[in-house]
């Protein structure tokens, strides 16, 4: 980029909270953030979502800056912060850990920002009581932060930072201490706490449920790069790559060759040579005879009955049930298909289909409307770091 470009006003849309333009991090020769692009716009609730090591922290310190990016540039509010210092930013962080002050009570952890502002007492105490409310803690202003259990200590975290009324909040992890429990109950909180004070939230995990349940719309990152942004129902039903498609939800993906195409539709042929159709706004742009990943997702798939013709518009494969899993919510297939690969079938718990056992000869069928294709993945020796993890 030219030099005298830093000199022409950007063109930040009002709309767009934060913009990342072209932001790399490299630490000792490795790159964690690589090339980002990102726009997040005002009032939503967008989830970086990855793998422990992908740069996630890394991108949110740099919005909060405790980080500077090594190229491009960070905008806040319409405003390029790229070296501006934390505290002169628009911007409030809730951590992993909470780090609460032990020694304070509630009432004095949640004022320590305003404290600050030169706000008078009264003002402080309206908006204390006022964010306490809303983080479902009314009458906690005395407790100390040691006689609060983790969810309790987490809301006060989250009230401190709130209660500076940011234009963003960056949130890392911040409910990977909590019990699965616990944290499926703060999720629909947090969403509820974010819609009502109307903040944009930038909130960061490796937990796809997470991800979903929350998000305005969220962005899986792999490698320090963006590789499929948007709502989660479009990210899910239509993921952008191999990757994308197996970390968010579970995904079929079958070996597959493109074999033909016409305007609307491409046919890819799976290794027993039976095809599939897939609508082309639905795959990336690829040459004939190239090699792809056939994906459907579990739920999308029913097993036909016993003699049953394929519904028009569907695709169908045809296999023998291996494993047959009650789940109580439905059942879950396990089947292979005659040639070979592994088809995963959830079917729901509606009772009115007998339910086929494992070793029995099936259909399978999927409307074609809800098939996609990927580019396969290169794998790295990373990838496979990254799959081993978990907590
Ligand atoms: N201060 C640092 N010095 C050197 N390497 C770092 C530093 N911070 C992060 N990294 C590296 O950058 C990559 C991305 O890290 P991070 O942003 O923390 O990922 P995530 O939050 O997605 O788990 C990792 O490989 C990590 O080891
Ligand atoms: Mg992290």
């Amino acid at each position: 980029m030219p030099k005298s470009i830093d000199t022409i006003p950007p063109e930040v849309p009002h709309e767009v909270t934060a913009r990342l333009e072209g932001v790399t991090k490299v630490f000792d020769n490795s790159t964690a953030v690589d090339n980002l692009n990102l726009d997040i716009l005002q009032g939503e609730f967008f989830s970086l979502l990855g793998p422990s090591g992908c740069g996630k922290t890394t991108t949110l310190r740099m919005l909060g800056g405790f980080e500077e990016p090594t190229s491009g540039r960070i905008f806040l509010g319409g405003r390029d912060v790229t070296y501006l210092a934390p505290y002169r930013r628009d911007v409030n962080t809730v951590f992993q850990s909470y780090a609460l002050f032990p020694h304070l009570n509630v009432y004095e952890n949640v004022a320590f920002g305003l404290r600050r502002q030169r706000l008078s007492k009264i003002e402080i105490s309206r908006r204390i009581g006022s964010m306490l409310e809303i983080v479902d803690l009314p009458n906690y202003e005395k407790r100390r932060a040691t006689q609060l259990s983790g969810g309790q200590q987490q809301r006060v975290a989250l009230a401190r930072a709130l209660v500076n009324e940011p234009a963003l909040l960056l949130l890392d992890e911040p409910m990977s201490a909590l019990d699965a429990k616990l944290r499926r109950q703060m999720q629909v909180e947090l969403k509820r706490i974010q819609s009502q004070v109307g903040i944009t939230f930038l909130y960061v995990t490796h937990d796809q449920e997470e991800a979903m349940t929350m998000s305005d719309r969220l962005a899986v990152m792999r490698h320090g790069r963006i590789e499929g942004i948007g709502t989660p129902h479009d990210v899910y039903d239509s993921p952008s790559t191999e990757f994308v498609a197996s970390f968010l939800g579970a995904s079929n993906l079958l070996d597959g060759t493109l074999v033909g195409r016409d305007p609307e539709h491409a046919t890819i042929k799976l290794g027993d040579a039976t095809l599939v159709s897939i609508p082309v706004g639905r795959m990336p742009d690829l040459d004939d005879s190239s090699v792809a990943k056939v994906g459907v997702r579990p739920e999308k798939i029913s097993i036909l009955a016993q003699g049953a013709k394929t519904p028009v518009r569907h695709n169908h494969l045809r296999g023998r049930v291996r494993v047959s899993t009650f789940t109580g919510v439905g059942n879950q297939y396990l089947v292979e298909s005659e040639f070979g690969a592994e088809v995963t079938v959830y079917a729901q718990n509606i009772g009115h289909e007998s339910a086929p056992r494992s070793g029995d000869e099936i259909t399978m069928a999927w409307p074609i409307e809800h098939t996609f294709a990927v580019r396969p993945m290169q794998k790295t020796h990373d990838d496979n770091d990254e799959a081993s993890e978990g907590d």
